[in-house]
């Protein structure tokens, strides 16, 4: 079974012979993909098999408002227009349809949306099916219609990251007082701040140092869990409730 590679969209990738069996969504790839994600329009995700530059699956996204208006009750929360995400793409090769990765290409979408909602904020993830069999897809998952354009489908960023089952952590600091807040921000929503001192912040950096530095002596990879580096400098969970 292939383990697909995602990641953002580089030179190397090949974007030709892409069929996902809409020539709209295969056209743009190969005409406009490089030169939007380029100018920062948007970001653009690809799929690969590993060792192999053509691309399997791709999606993109942007940040996104909707007026409150045209939202329901639930969906319209907060300022007007209510801030958030647009999938403006996505869309897997034809020979791979049917086998549950377009699921897990919609999962992977979601995920990089609650990170940058995360650090970025927002509240809604706004997606514009290309068809009634598209907007299924997008209702399977849990998407609602807004109030009057049927095939426009939204989902709360908490619902998403509660479906994820994903915490999410924001680091925001005072260099005047030299304090730094860490949030971790639990999947049901629940915020645990902790404050910290110049003292806590330079033992958790250098331990963060001294792990990426065996890492990579040891040719090891993944990101550094910082919850568990900070229960492990501060000798306590900081988050625990
Ligand atoms: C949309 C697309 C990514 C879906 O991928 P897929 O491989 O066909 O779908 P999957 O096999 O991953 O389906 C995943 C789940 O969604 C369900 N699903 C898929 N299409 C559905 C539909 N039209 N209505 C209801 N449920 C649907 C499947 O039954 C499956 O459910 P399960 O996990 O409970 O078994 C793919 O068909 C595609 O690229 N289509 C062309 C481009 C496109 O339409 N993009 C959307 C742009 S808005």
């Amino acid at each position: 079974m292939t383990t697909w590679e995602s990641g953002p969209l580089r030179p190397e990738h090949e974007l030709e012979g892409f069929d996902c069996t809409d020539e709209v969504l295969n056209n743009w790839l190969v005409h406009a993909a490089r030169r939007v994600n380029d100018d920062g329009l948007l970001r653009v995700c690809v799929w690969t098999a590993p060792g192999s530059p053509a691309v399997k699956a791709y999606y993109a996204v942007m940040p996104h408002a909707v007026a409150k208006a045209d939202l329901t009750s639930r969906q319209a929360k907060g300022s007007d227009p209510v801030p958030g995400y647009l999938i403006a793409k996505l869309a897997l090769h034809r020979d791979l349809h049917g086998d549950g990765l377009g699921g897990e290409l919609l999962l992977d979408t979601l995920e990089n949306v609650v990170q940058a909602a995360g650090t970025g904020g927002g509240r809604l993830i706004v997606v514009d099916a290309i068809s009634d069999k598209a907007a299924g897809f997008y209702r399977h998952y849990g998407f609602k219609p807004v109030k009057l354009t049927e095939r426009r489908l939204v989902m709360t960023i908490a619902d998403a990251r509660m479906s994820l089952g994903m915490s999410s952590l924001t680091v925001s600091g005072d260099r005047r007082l030299a304090l730094a807040t860490v949030m971790y921000r639990r999947p049901d929503g629940q915020e645990f701040p902790f404050v910290g001192d110049a003292d806590d912040l330079r033992r958790i950096a250098d331990r963060i140092e001294e792990i990426a530095v065996a890492r990579e002596a040891s040719g090891g990879e993944g990101a550094i869990d910082l919850v568990a580096v900070m229960v492990d400098v501060l000798g306590r969970d900081p988050f625990k409730p």
